[in-house]
């Protein structure tokens, strides 16, 4: 591998994961949407996602996930000198979810933000998390990614077409100096192309225009997720494979060279395609789509913590994780496990 583009290589030394208990699964929707379990499961793979009950909010899931990670470095909220937090489904549309999590891990100043990049909210915080300890200001990051989901969609059959597709839950890594320079977060690319904002995304509340929300946009439901779904999908096989190959080139690896691939969790079929494209063992893939569905930014943390806690990943094993989502916003990061 070649040397680490960023001066001090950064590990993930705790992680972490919340999902909220209710099980809902294909025919629970199914009772209440014109959908079915055969449609979902072979269309997407996924076979029950998680809701939160009601007062449940994303800070909730946030810190029981952040306190399992910090539990696993060893560390006390204390410990943490910035947060980070992606999420596409924020507490209030402000301020940002990062504020209600820092006061309910009871800190006073601890400084933080928010990252709005969907669907690839975490692979962008690893990013910037690298970049603000390289920096030489921060030494333990906290970075969440969070989404309670099911709030915002639209439980009737005018939105069935993204309703069963996305799930609740939470993810946490600590991001610290690694120890061993080995180690840590090799090389971490994300891209955006902002001229497909109308392929995907929630309008409302909106500051464009003189509307923010309105009762008519309530009756046009444009506060529930849109999609076209086809065009999403076409761009997700070509972009994320994109990506990834400029990671393993900058890196000088091939695909024979990853232990394990984390993809992101939007519709097992994408997963599928772009494995059997790049020739990818299916042995080397973890998935959890088929119990979560889409989490959004809560979906490669908790991929990870998943495998972490499963003794899945050794010290040296190079992980790669990719994702895509609106924005459009895709990135892949790759990682050698230890500190
Ligand atoms: N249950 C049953 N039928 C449904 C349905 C549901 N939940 N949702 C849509 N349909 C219907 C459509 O109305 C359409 O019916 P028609 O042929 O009579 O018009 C038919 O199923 C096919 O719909 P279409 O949207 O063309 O399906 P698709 O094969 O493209 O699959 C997705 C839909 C969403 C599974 C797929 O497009 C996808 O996964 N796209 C990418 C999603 C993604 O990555 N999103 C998030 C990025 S972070």
């Amino acid at each position: 591998m070649t040397a680490n583009r960023h001066i001090v290589p950064v590990a993930m030394t705790g992680t972490g994961m919340a999902v909220p208990p209710r099980v809902v699964t294909n025919d629970d929707l199914s009772k209440i949407m014109d959908t079915s379990d055969e449609w979902i499961r072979q269309r997407t793979g996924i076979e029950e996602r998680r809701h939160v009950d009601e007062g449940v909010t994303p800070s909730d899931l946030a810190l029981e996930a952040s306190q399992k990670a910090l539990a696993a470095a060893g560390l006390k909220p204390t410990d943490i000198d910035f947060i980070l937090v992606a999420t596409l489904s924020p507490e209030q549309f402000f301020p940002g979810t990062c504020s209600f999590l820092q006061a309910k891990l009871g800190l006073d100043t601890t400084p933080g933000l928010d990252i709005r990049a969907q669907c690839s909210g975490f692979v962008y915080g690893l990013e910037v998390g690298q970049a603000l300890i390289a920096s030489g200001q921060y030494k333990r990051i906290l970075l969440v990614g969070v989404e309670i989901q099911s709030v915002a969609l639209d439980m009737t059959d005018r939105g069935r077409d993204t309703a069963v597709l996305f799930g609740d839950a939470a993810g946490a890594v600590i991001l610290e100096p690694a120890k061993n320079p080995e180690f840590g977060i090799r090389r971490v690319i994300t891209r955006l192309e902002g001229k497909h904002t109308d392929k995907l995304g929630v309008v409302y509340p909106s500051a464009v225009g003189g509307r923010w929300i309105k009762e008519e946009h309530l009756k046009t439901a444009g506060h529930n997720p849109y999609m076209d779904g086809r065009f999403v999908f076409k761009n997700a096989v070509s972009r994320m494979p994109e990506v990834i190959n400029e990671v393993l080139k900058d890196q000088n690896l091939g695909v024979a060279d990853i232990d394990l691939w984390l993809f992101h969790q939007a519709n097992l079929r994408i997963n599928e395609y772009i494995s059997l494209g790049m020739k990818i063992p299916p042995e080397k893939i973890y998935n959890n789509i088929h119990k979560y569905g889409n989490t959004s930014a809560a979906t490669i943390p908790t991929l990870l913590d998943e495998c972490v806690r499963a003794g899945r990943v050794k010290p040296g094993d190079k992980i790669m994780m990719t994702a895509f989502g609106a924005g459009f916003t895709w990135g892949a990061a790759l990682v050698v496990w230890g500190a």
